[in-house]
């Protein structure tokens, strides 16, 4: 196989730095540039441990202008990029009466237009270079179900999803992939104080999975990793579940 070359969105933590951990542990031709909030003792450690294999750029994923900046750099630096994982994303849980216009707005600010920025600018760069391309967004299966207290969050996956179907039927002529992963309840870094502060949600969450229990941040990765990789040549405009089931009901 050849080096390729990916850029996943906020791995500092959670799903976003197990799927660092994967793509960086399971195939030694990925080269990872990670862009996220804030930078931690984990990512310097990857840093050190797999030298210019990984490398962490400190950026909002909405801060639009310079996100384009960043882009350019490492397609000028590393190459022609392969894939793009956009995972970075924020949660807001109140009822609709309390959430204000300005609540939706930055929810789907950081959670869809964002996204759409990154997955523009990756697609003019493949276009221009007419190489095969491949776009992960994480989404949820809030973008597809309804749930009390997360309509914000609802607004802006099912529109990143919409997105995806849009673009994705527009750009399959061009070999550019693009493709929703939408996790269930998965142990990721706020599950702990979920699991202590709304112990009654907690216990219904695990009451309504077939499989009776959260997803594993792991579990998200080795998917996500799939669906970026080679191996995945014939699925685009999809939305895939991992979600112990929640959705099969
Ligand atoms: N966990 C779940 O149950 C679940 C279920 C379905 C879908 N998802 C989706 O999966 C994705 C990851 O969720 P998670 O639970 O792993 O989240 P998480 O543990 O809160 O981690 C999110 C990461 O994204 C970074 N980030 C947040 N806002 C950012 C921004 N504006 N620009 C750049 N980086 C930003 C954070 O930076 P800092 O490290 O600086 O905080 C953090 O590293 C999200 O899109 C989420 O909607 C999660």
């Amino acid at each position: 196989m050849s080096k390729r070359v990916g850029i996943v969105t906020g791995c500092g933590k959670g799903i976003g730095l197990a799927i660092v951990k994967n793509l960086l542990s399971k195939n030694e031709d990925n080269y990872i540039i990670g862009i996220s909030k804030s930078i931690n003792l984990e990512l310097k450690d990857l840093e050190k441990f797999y030298g210019e294999r990984f490398l962490f750029i400190k950026s909002k994923i909405d801060d639009t202008e310079k996100i384009n900046k960043i882009i350019d750099g490492i397609n000028q630096k590393y190459g022609l990029i392969n894939f793009v994982i956009c995972n970075a994303g924020i949660r807001s849980r109140l009822s609709i009466s309390e959430s204000s216009l300005d609540i939706y707005r930055n929810v789907l600010e950081i959670n869809t237009i964002s996204n759409i920025n990154i997955a523009k600018k990756f697609i003019s760069i493949s276009l221009e270079n007419r190489v095969a391309s491949n776009i992960l967004f994480v989404s949820s299966i809030v973008g597809s179900r309804g749930f009390d207290q997360l309509s914000t969050y609802a607004v802006s996956k099912s529109a990143l999803e919409g997105f995806m179907r849009s673009a994705a039927v527009e750009y399959a002529k061009y070999k550019i992939q693009l493709n929703c992963l939408a996790p269930g309840f998965i142990e990721s870094s706020y599950s702990e104080s979920f699991k202590q502060n709304k112990k009654d949600l907690y216990d219904w969450t695990i009451q309504q999975t077939p499989m009776g229990r959260w997803g594993k941040c792991e579990e998200i990765a080795d998917v996500a990793s799939f669906m970026i990789s080679e191996q995945n040549s014939y699925m685009t405009g999809t939305t895939i579940y991992s979600d112990g089931g929640w959705t099969a009901k």
